[in-house]
């Protein structure tokens, strides 16, 4: 009998008989002996199957393999310094469970349109498995960070009565003979929970009925969004600070061999220090106009930065960078107008460094109810919808800020991958939803 183990455990069974379970990741044959690679989603290991002292049946079947053929393989894991990872298995016994001959996906290259076609197998990738392990990663270091830090996760509904980020943007559904939409942003009912518990945040899947098909958006993204009363925007931009450091630092400390699968050199994450540098929206809309290669027309004071005009600024810093004080009407209805500069709100966008484009929005919002009434009528919004919103005005109501950060934009940077896509299992992206 031998026990059972997964490939990530291997180091320590050196000198054990063992079995392990998976996917024929790739096969090199020389003469009477055949290298296997195994895959069992925990890593990969060589194992080697030789002629001399296997019989020839199971040589005969080590020849019919080909790659993702599932299969177990007993033998003994002995150190191997030549073996990637270290470590080797002789193989003594060899079950297949499914011979597979034809797998589509192939060493050579494919195009897009083939690999989003076939997703769900190209997710069995090496750099595909590298990127959903970051993934995981992220996750954990933010519901980590977040605990550490005395905040509480309250999950926000994704049907919901009302726009919040503009109403062009948004998917409805059928209540029940009612119009409800997907979730544009956990925002407001994080408002209301944080006059509850202080310090919340909700993470979730977001939905943007976006027309854009950029390589930075998804119609279904996840979005990391906290809440906290008493903060101020000055807190709030030192909070993403500290958010983005830690996160840069986990995937750092735990993902070294993802990174290095995914061939994203360290250098650049490593260099990111705080304070980011802020600038003035006014500032950022001059240097566009100055320094931007290219440009034709000058860029407008007041228009929303494009993608081009995002990668343009982010370039110009080796950390990330936070554009403020945006002009009020560009932005939405809940921010708090700069009492310093009127015209302008306590809002920050953070921008990736290397051109990845916007990774956090945030302001301080609005906490006065007559002001917010304002608002809420400039946007031409539903008074009636937004009452309970109100009443977060009317009983005690406190200075407060927030802000939202893309998981997958996160990741898209993290990871160095020229386009989002990757960085979720089954993107839903513009005019493309299979599988
Ligand atoms: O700037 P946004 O729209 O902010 C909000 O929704 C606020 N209510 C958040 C808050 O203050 N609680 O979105 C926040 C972030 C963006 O910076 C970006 O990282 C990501 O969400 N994001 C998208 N990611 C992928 N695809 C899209 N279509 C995205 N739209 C926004
Ligand atoms: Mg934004």
């Amino acid at each position: 009998m031998c026990e059972t183990i997964q490939i990530r455990d291997a180091k320590g069974h050196i000198g054990q008989k063992v079995r392990l379970r998976g996917w024929l990741r790739n096969k090199r044959s020389g003469k009477n002996l055949h290298f296997l690679i195994v895959r069992d989603g925990s890593g990969e290991l060589q194992c080697v199957a030789a002629g001399g002292s296997l019989p020839a049946d199971t040589m005969g079947l080590c020849e019919r393999m080909g790659i993702e053929t599932s299969l177990e393989v007993c033998g003994e894991l002995s150190a191997d310094g030549r073996a990637p990872g270290g470590v080797e298995l002789q193989v003594s016994q060899i079950g297949v469970l499914q011979l597979v001959t034809d797998y589509p996906i192939t060493k050579k290259e494919h195009g897009t349109e083939f690999l989003m076609e076939n997703r769900h197998l190209w997710l069995r990738s090496s750099k595909q498995i590298a990127i959903m392990r970051v993934r995981d990663e992220v996750e954990k270091a933010w519901a980590d960070f977040f605990y550490d830090r005395g905040f509480v996760r309250v999950d926000t509904p994704i049907f919901t009565p009302n726009a919040v980020e503009g109403t062009t943007t948004l998917f409805d559904v059928d209540y029940h003979g009612d119009k409800a939409y997907l979730s544009q942003t956990g925002q407001l009912y994080n408002e209301a929970t944080a006059a509850a518990l202080g310090r919340v945040y909700c993470f979730g899947p977001t939905f943007r009925a976006e027309k854009s098909k950029t390589r930075r958006h998804l119609l279904e993204f996840w979005m990391l969004e906290m809440e906290a009363a008493f903060f101020d925007h000055e807190d709030n931009m030192r909070f993403q600070e500290e958010l983005i450091l830690d996160t840069v630092r986990a995937v750092l400390e735990n993902c070294e061999a993802e990174l290095e699968t995914l061939e994203r050199g360290t250098e650049k994450l490593k260099a990111i220090e705080a304070p980011f540098p802020r600038m003035h929206y006014r500032d950022a809309v001059k240097l566009i106009n100055d320094k931007m290669p290219g440009r034709g027309e000058e860029f407008e004071y007041g228009s929303d930065f494009g993608a081009p005009e995002e990668t343009f600024l982010g370039e110009q810093f080796e950390s990330p960078v936070f554009i403020t004080n945006f002009p009020a009407h560009t932005k939405a209805f809940y921010m708090k107008r700069d009492p310093d500069d009127p015209e302008t709100v306590l809002a920050s966008d953070l921008l990736g460094p290397e051109g990845y484009g916007e990774l956090i929005g945030g302001s301080q919002r609005e906490d006065d109810l007559e002001v917010i009434l304002e608002r809420v009528k400039e946007f031409k919004l539903p008074e009636e919808a937004f009452q309970w919103y109100f009443d977060l005005r009317r009983y005690g109501s406190v200075p407060h800020s927030g802000f939202g950060m893309g998981l997958e934009r996160t990741l898209t940077w993290l990871c160095g991958v020229p386009h989002i896509r990757e960085t979720i299992a089954f993107p839903r992206m513009l005019h493309h939803m299979y599988p």
